[in-house]
């Protein structure tokens, strides 16, 4: 069964989010063929409706219960509405606002030490890309420093920086040549992510060791993500 994650970022108001989120789970209540996740934005989150194969993350928080960080949201604010998911590393963190990997790390300790539910992202920029496979794989292993890889409740997903918003996914021979590599050292599940769509999702989460997809723009319609999940029924 895939997994198949929407992350709307800086998109979706409180309402549209949930206007979205009951469309959605009106779908998956009768159409169990994935395991899905919504990350909608912070002031969207809320106490929706629980359903089985659908999880509620939050995009963030810092690694605290509360305290003195201003314009971010702490444990306490994710556990008010059963929060136990939340995304971690995610590139645009990385590059667009300059999170270090120790600070990553940390984070990922302290969500870990919750027993969150960590969608643990990676993924190379474009100059890393151009030196090859071998260039890719020690960058994206710099992405795994003090990361438990063994934790249980851990989900990767590998999302090249240059594929990212830009329409222009990995190949396929590009994705699964990273995978198959990843998947040597890692045993949890493995998800694609950088202009997924409908076009081409279907073609993605059939490869081998890619156990489904992180998507952003094309999720942002609630009846293209519902069509993505669709089309990725049958794998
Ligand atoms: P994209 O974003 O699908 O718009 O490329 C994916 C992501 O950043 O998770």
């Amino acid at each position: 069964m895939p997994i198949i994650a929407a992350n709307f970022k800086t998109n979706h108001t409180r309402k549209s989010s949930a206007k979205y989120i009951s469309l959605l789970s009106q779908y998956l209540r009768t159409n169990s063929t994935a395991r899905v996740y919504v990350f909608p934005s912070y002031t969207a989150l809320d106490e929706y409706e629980h359903l089985a194969n659908l999880h509620i993350g939050a995009q963030n928080a810092y690694p605290t219960q509360t305290g003195s960080i201003t314009g971010e949201i702490g444990a306490v604010h994710l556990e008010e509405f059963n929060i136990k998911t939340i995304l971690i590393g995610h590139s645009e963190r990385r590059h667009v606002l300059g999170e270090k990997q120790e600070h990553i790390a940390q984070k990922f300790e302290y969500f870990k030490n919750l027993g969150y539910k960590i969608i643990y992202c990676i993924g190379e920029p474009l100059e890393v890309k151009e030196q090859g496979l071998e260039a890719t794989l020690d960058y994206l292993n710099t992405q795994f420093e003090n990361i438990d890889l063994n934790y249980e409740h851990l989900i990767v997903a590998y999302e090249p920086v240059w594929a990212i918003g830009t329409g222009k996914s990995a190949t396929i021979e590009d994705i699964q040549a990273v995978h198959d590599a990843i998947k040597q050292t890692i045993k949890q599940p493995l998800l694609y992510g950088g202009s997924v769509n409908l076009g081409n999702i279907e073609k993605i989460c059939a490869l081998n060791n890619v156990d489904g997809a992180l998507i952003g723009s094309a999720s942002l319609e609630v009846e293209d993500f519902i069509k993505m999940i669709e089309n990725t029924k049958e794998l």
